[in-house]
C-alpha cells in the first residue's frame, strides 16, 4: 500500500467516542512498540477539536507519554460534511472508523475513502451494513485498489479468524464448524450464550430469546433498558449489555442513542479488568485421501480463541492489529482491493500471530480421528 505519499498512515475517526478513545490508546501503544522498525505517523479525527485534544491528553497521561499530543495530527471532519470527509481521506492511507452505529453513519466514510484512495477498517457489528457496502462498493474499491474491511472488532475477528485457524490446524479438509461463546464478566458472574445472534442480545431480545438465556445461564434476563435496570441488576450483568448489541435495537435512532449512553455509564462505573471471553470451535472433516461424497467425516478438532474483555479491550487490539496487517503484510492480502470480511481479507496474513502476541490467543484443544 502506498504509505509514503500520505501524511498519515493511520487516522482514527471517531477518536472521541467511547470505543474510539481505547482505539486511540492502542495505536499510541503500537507506535512505540519495541519491535516496530518503521515510523507510524497517525492522526485522530472527529467533529470537535476540544474532545480530540482531551482524548490525546488522557491517553498521554495513561501511557506516561507526555509528548503524545504533539506527535499526533488532528483532523476536523463531520459525517454531515462530505468535503471534510474527502479531506480526511486524502490525508490517510488507512482510516480506522469508530463512528457508529454504522447503518446510520457508515456509508459516507466508505464512499469518501474509496473516492480518495484510502483504505478503511471498521468495527461494525451490523451485518446488513457490511452486506450493503459489499454490494454497492466492492467493484469501485477494487478499481481503486483500496481495501474496505468491515467488522474488525470483537465482532468478528475472533469468529472469522477462529474458523481459519481451525481449518489450518486440521490435518485434512474441514467441512463444518460449530462455535460457542462464553463471556466471563468478572468475579460476580458468568454469562454464556448459545452462539446465535438472538441469544447474545440479553436484555433486548424477544421473549423466546430471553427464555433461552434464562435456561442457559445462572443470571436472569432483563426485559427492558432504563434507569431501573441499574437498581435491579448487578453491574457485572449490565456490563454485558454492550454496544455491540446495537444491531438488535432496530432503526429508531433515539432508542439506540439512549441505550448507548446508558451502557457507557455502566461501563465507566465498573472496571473491565476481570472480564474475558472464550470462543470454542468444534470442527469436523475428512482426512486426506477420503472422498467427501462417499464417506462420513472421520476427523474432529476443537480449538479456542481466548481474550480480554470483548468490547473495549479485545476490540481495539483486534482493530489495530488488523490495521497493521493491512499496512505491512500487503503481499498476503487479496490481490485486488474490494470490500471484505476479516476472514476473506486476512486468511493468508500473519494476523493470528500478531493477535497471539497481544493477548488474543488461539490454541488447539484436541484433535482426533473418529
Ligand atoms: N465490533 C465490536 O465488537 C464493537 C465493540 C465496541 C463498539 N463497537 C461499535 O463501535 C461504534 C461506536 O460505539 P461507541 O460506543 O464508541 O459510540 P460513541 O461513544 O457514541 O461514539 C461515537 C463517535 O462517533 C462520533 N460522531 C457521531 N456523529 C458524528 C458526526 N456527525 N460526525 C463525526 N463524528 C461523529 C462521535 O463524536 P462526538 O464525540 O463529537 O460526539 C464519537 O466520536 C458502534 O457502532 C458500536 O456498535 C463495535
Amino acid at each position: 500500500m502506498a504509505t509514503e505519499q500520505r501524511p498519515f498512515h493511520l487516522v482514527v475517526f471517531g477518536a472521541s467516542g467511547f470505543t474510539g478513545q481505547f482505539v486511540t490508546e492502542e495505536v499510541a501503544r503500537e507506535q512505540v512498540a519495541p519491535e516496530r522498525s518503521a515510523r507510524l505517523p497517525w492522526a485522530v479525527a472527529g467533529r470537535s477539536r476540544e474532545k480530540l485534544q482531551r482524548v490525546l491528553e488522557r491517553a498521554a497521561l495513561k501511557l506516561g507519554r507526555p509528548t503524545l499530543s504533539s506527535e499526533v495530527g488532528i483532523i476536523i471532519c463531520d459525517i454531515t460534511n462530505p468535503a471534510s470527509l474527502d479531506e480526511m481521506a486524502k490525508q490517510a492511507t488507512l482510516v480506522l472508523n469508530c463512528v457508529g452505529p454504522y447503518r446510520f453513519y457508515g456509508e459516507p466514510i466508505v464512499k469518501a475513502c474509496i473516492e480518495n484512495g484510502a483504505s478503511c477498517i471498521d468495527i461494525c457489528g451490523e451485518p446488513e451494513f457490511l452486506e450493503l457496502m459489499y454490494w454497492k462498493y466492492h467493484e469501485k474499491a477494487a478499481e481503486k485498489g483500496v481495501y474496505i474491511i468491515g467488522s474488525s472488532g470483537f465482532d468478528s475477528i475472533p469468529a472469522d479468524l477462529g474458523i481459519i485457524y481451525t481449518r489450518n490446524k486440521m490435518n485434512g479438509t474441514l467441512t463444518s464448524v460449530e462455535s460457542f461463546l462464553t463471556i466471563h464478566s468478572g468475579p460476580e458472574g458468568l454469562c454464556i450464550h448459545d452462539g446465535t445472534w438472538k441469544s447474545a442480545v440479553y436484555g433486548f431480545g424477544s421473549q423466546s430469546s430471553l427464555k433461552k438465556l434464562r435456561s442457559a445461564s445462572n443470571l436472569k434476563p432483563v426485559p427492558f433498558v432504563g434507569p431501573k435496570l441499574k437498581k435491579r441488576w448487578p453491574v457485572s450483568y449490565c456490563r454485558e449489555l454492550n454496544t455491540y448489541s446495537i444491531p438488535f435495537l432496530g432503526s429508531d435512532m433515539s432508542v439506540v442513542r439512549r441505550t448507548q449512553r446508558y451502557m457507557h455509564e455502566v461501563l465507566e462505573e465498573s472496571p473491565m479488568d476481570g472480564s474475558s471471553f472464550t470462543m470454542t470451535f468444534f470442527g469436523q472433516g475428512y482426512s486426506r485421501g477420503l472422498s467427501i461424497d462417499k464417506n462420513k467425516p472421520n476427523i474432529k478438532i476443537c480449538t479456542q480463541v481466548k481474550g480480554p474483555e470483548a468490547g473495549y479491550v479485545a476490540t481495539p487490539i483486534a482493530m489495530v492489529q488488523a490495521a497493521l496487517t493491512l499496512l505491512n503484510d500487503v503481499s498476503d492480502l487479496p490481490k485486488a482491493g474490494g470490500v471484505f470480511t476479516p476472514g476473506a481479507a486476512f486468511s493468508r496474513t500473519k494476523l493470528i500471530d500478531r493477535l497471539n502476541q497481544r493477548g488474543i490467543e488461539f490454541s488447539v484443544i484436541s484433535s482426533s480421528e473418529v
